[in-house]
């Protein structure tokens, strides 16, 4: 069942390309429209919208937060992304005009279903989207989107992450569509970039693997790392600091880059380990030079920096300790190829360890308690 890899985790890391194909499945027309099956919300509904707010725990609210960039580049509504047990006990500004996104695998949750429940009690619509067919929060929402990753077994999550952005992503092209935010061709060209995503994760799978886990096992004694990244890369630094937390039992942090001044900086020491997400200098060019600039003033500091660029990105190298390349693609996209080498990285580390990735201590894939 674990389809002949070591565990279940490096299984679903190289499920993610289907995942990620399986949940774009049946969503376009062939004329390019997209539609969702499961949206059973009323469009004048959707259309009068003024907020959306996304709910979730863990790994799923990292989707979430890669998708805000997204959904308010794309529909020109404001997006809040807030851990759903913070949402549930603060005194959250809810009402008919408010679309709150759940984000779940399991769809069983407790803070999150509570979140739920209290979001819809205020008058919210509330979609779900989750990877597991009637389970609990899709089942008490309005409507759900699924995403169809297949059964996640390792606790920490991967292709549910991916399979996360991607619906995410497609509920935001859909609201742009029918809001006339974008014009068809537009989101057709959006959705054709989506459409490669699949065969750039094998990419990196077939052709990153090896540099990625040589890496981790030499980094296996480090007693702390700091991820870095700005953007989109910023909730993928915080992804890959939480996988690493998870497997390796590593104190790991993901920052802002452009935070490092204000603080995180002062942890800089020699030999320091520091991983920086580049976003790519074809999409926006003065976000590449910033980042640039920040790994050089770790480095000055004596950082040991590993940096993921996209593939073409000469000028990284030169501060550099590491180059880890992914295929090229957009701005918004980066997150479904960057987010990959640092699961890898994790579940290497781990394993060097002689660590559980599968069961790592202390965690449940699904809670079910508040
Ligand atoms: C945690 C899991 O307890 O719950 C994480 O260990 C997961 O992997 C989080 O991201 C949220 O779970 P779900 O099922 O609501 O996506």
């Amino acid at each position: 069942e674990k389809g002949g890899f070591p565990s279940f985790m490096d299984k679903e890391i190289h499920d993610q390309p289907q995942a990620v194909a399986d949940t774009l499945l049946g969503r376009l027309d062939i004329d390019g429209k997209l539609t969702l099956d499961e949206m059973h919300i009323d469009e004048t509904v959707l259309k009068t919208i003024d907020k959306i707010i996304v709910i979730a725990c863990g790994t799923a609210a990292y989707a979430g937060q890669v998708a805000k960039y997204a959904i308010e580049h794309w529909c020109r509504v404001p997006v809040e992304v807030e851990l759903a047990h913070e949402f549930r006990y603060r005194d959250p500004v809810v009402n008919e005009k408010t679309l709150v996104v759940a984000i779940s695998q399991s769809g069983e949750t407790m803070d999150t279903t509570m979140a739920v429940r209290h979001a819809r009690q205020q008058g919210a619509k509330v979609i779900a989207i989750c990877n597991t067919f009637g389970s609990t929060i899709p089942r008490e929402s309005d409507a759900a989107l699924y995403t169809h990753a297949g059964p996640e077994i390792a606790v920490a999550s991967t292709k549910a992450f991916l399979s996360q952005v991607v619906a995410c992503y497609l509920l935001g092209l859909y609201l742009a569509q029918l809001r006339g935010n974008k014009f068809r061709d537009e989101i057709t060209t959006i959705l054709e970039e989506l459409q490669t995503i699949p065969e750039k994760v094998q990419s990196i799978l077939d052709n990153g693997k090896q540099q990625v886990q040589a890496l981790a096992q030499r980094n296996q004694d480090v007693g702390s790392v700091l991820f870095l990244g700005r953007h989109v890369g910023f909730p993928v630094a915080m992804e890959g600091a939480l996988k690493l937390k998870e497997l390796a039992y590593i104190h790991a942090e993901g920052f802002a880059a452009g935070e490092l001044k204000h603080g995180p900086i002062a942890l800089i020491d020699d030999g320091q380990l520091v991983i920086i997400v580049v976003p790519s200098k074809r999409g926006r060019d003065s976000l590449h030079a910033k980042v640039i600039s920040n790994i050089q003033e770790v480095r000055a500091r004596g950082a040991n920096t590993v940096v993921i660029a996209e593939e073409g990105d000469e000028e990284v190298r030169e501060f550099a300790s590491e180059v880890i390349y992914v295929p090229q693609t957009t701005t918004l996209m980066a997150p479904l190829l960057t987010t990959v080498p640092l699961q890898i990285f994790a579940m290497e580390l781990a394993t060097a360890k002689g660590l559980d990735v599968d069961q790592p201590r202390n965690l449940a894939k699904s809670v079910t308690v508040e």
